[in-house]
């Protein structure tokens, strides 16, 4: 069990209401992050990016994950595979963390030993007389969704389709496997990750730091979902009634996606697909957050803007007007979580109660302590009497 007091995780999961968050040492004790590095991050299912990362055949890209790296490649026939990004000489990384290449081979830049793209180990100067065909890249188990590669470095996390549940039916009608990123921001935040999520998933906070957001959605709105398949917590904001979509001007710059209903295309949903993915979906565009524990009290987001590659084709496309509204969100937010994780390294912070409307933060919460307490991904039970 991760090191923390059993009685501070059954709090978090008293009835919402009667519960308080989870303990601060949660948010600052690095044998939590190293826990969770193992059970969650590496135990899990976890976001890489988008397949389009690696857009052509020969393609290379290496992510950080946990405690270690990844790097995604793509074949001559279009196939995307994920390897170790550590040599199988003497464990040198094949491409820095974030960084790509486009080349026939992998080549490792310590003592120029080459794989194939599927791993294999093409050639090793100056070694003989050892079965070379035993030092391939190591495989890692992947999975993609909507255009996003997922990886379970461990191999052991539930089947994949578990792990979406109903996100898919959910998001179905975004088509989301279509869209191109416009826009990729990167933040580092001086902050953990479970903030990042806990601030995302409630607008009580919205009036008082986000009046632009305020101004074209309305923060009290919309609802939160209660199934039990998936391992994702999220909801829905209604558009303010002169909006079209999220942006500084509430107008929009691109196509409502055509298969939305009368209800989409007036409504913004907020998705985390548990741990590491936030999916914020417009009638128009869609954001995301994919978030990276770096330290308990650091990580690392980027923040990517996708529209129809239409929109992103067409003369004078120009998305600044949303991509401006979700930086400067993104900005007054960073600030806020920051600013609550100082309280937690403080001797006077006690765990908070939650507010009526962070009902999904409460979700979170519990999916969060039932991890701890070895009880899978599963979120904190709202009442079905609950009316937000
Ligand atoms: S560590 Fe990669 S070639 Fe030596
Ligand atoms: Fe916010």
């Amino acid at each position: 069990m991760v090191p923390l007091p059993e009685q501070d995780l059954l709090a978090v999961l008293a009835p919402f209401g009667e519960s308080i968050m989870l303990p601060a040492a949660a948010y600052t004790d690095p044998a939590v992050l190293d826990w969770e590095h193992r059970h969650l991050f590496e135990g899990g299912w976890v976001c890489v990016g988008r397949a389009a990362d690696v857009p052509t055949p020969r393609s290379q890209q290496a992510v950080r994950i946990g405690r270690t790296s990844v790097l995604m490649t793509r074949d001559d026939g279009g196939l995307v595979r994920v390897l170790a990004n550590i040599c199988r000489h003497r464990g040198h990384e094949l491409l820095a963390c974030g960084s790509r290449a486009s080349r026939p081979s992998i080549v490792c830049p310590y003592h120029a030993w080459a794989y194939e793209l599927d791993g294999s180990l093409r050639h090793a100067p100056k070694v003989q007389g050892i079965d070379t065909t035993q030092l391939g890249l190591a495989p890692i188990r992947s999975a993609e969704w909507a255009g996003w590669v997922f990886v379970n470095l461990d191999g052991e996390a539930a089947p994949f389709e578990e792990f979406l549940g109903d996100i898919p039916a959910l998001l179905d009608a975004w088509d989301l496997g279509e869209l191109a990123v416009a826009a990729t921001h990167h933040y580092d935040l001086a902050a953990n990750w479970k903030l990042a999520c806990e601030n995302y998933h409630e607008c009580y906070h919205c009036p008082l730091i986000h009046p632009e957001l305020c101004r074209v959605t309305v923060a009290n709105s919309g609802d939160n979902y209660r199934t039990d398949r998936g391992a994702f917590v999220g909801g829905s904001m209604l558009l303010a009634e002169r909006a079209a979509t999220m942006s500084l001007s509430g107008a929009s710059c691109a196509t409502v996606r055509p298969r939305l209903s009368p209800t989409q295309r007036r409504q913004v949903l907020y998705l985390n697909l548990f741990p590491n993915l936030l999916i914020s979906v417009h009638p128009d565009y869609v954001m995301t957050h994919r978030i990276e524990a770096l330290a308990p009290d650091r990580c690392a987001v980027e923040c990517q803007w996708l529209f129809a590659p239409e929109d992103l084709a067409r003369d004078g496309f120009d998305p600044a007007d949303a991509i401006g509204l979700w930086d400067l969100t993104n900005r007054q937010d960073w600030g806020a979580v920051e600013s609550v994780q100082r309280a937690m390294s403080s001797p006077l912070y006690r765990p908070g109660v939650l507010a009526h409307g962070e009902d999904a933060v409460y979700q979170f919460a519990g999916m969060v302590a039932n991890a701890y307490l070895g009880r899978g991904l599963v979120r904190g039970a709202i009442p079905e009497t609950y009316a937000r």
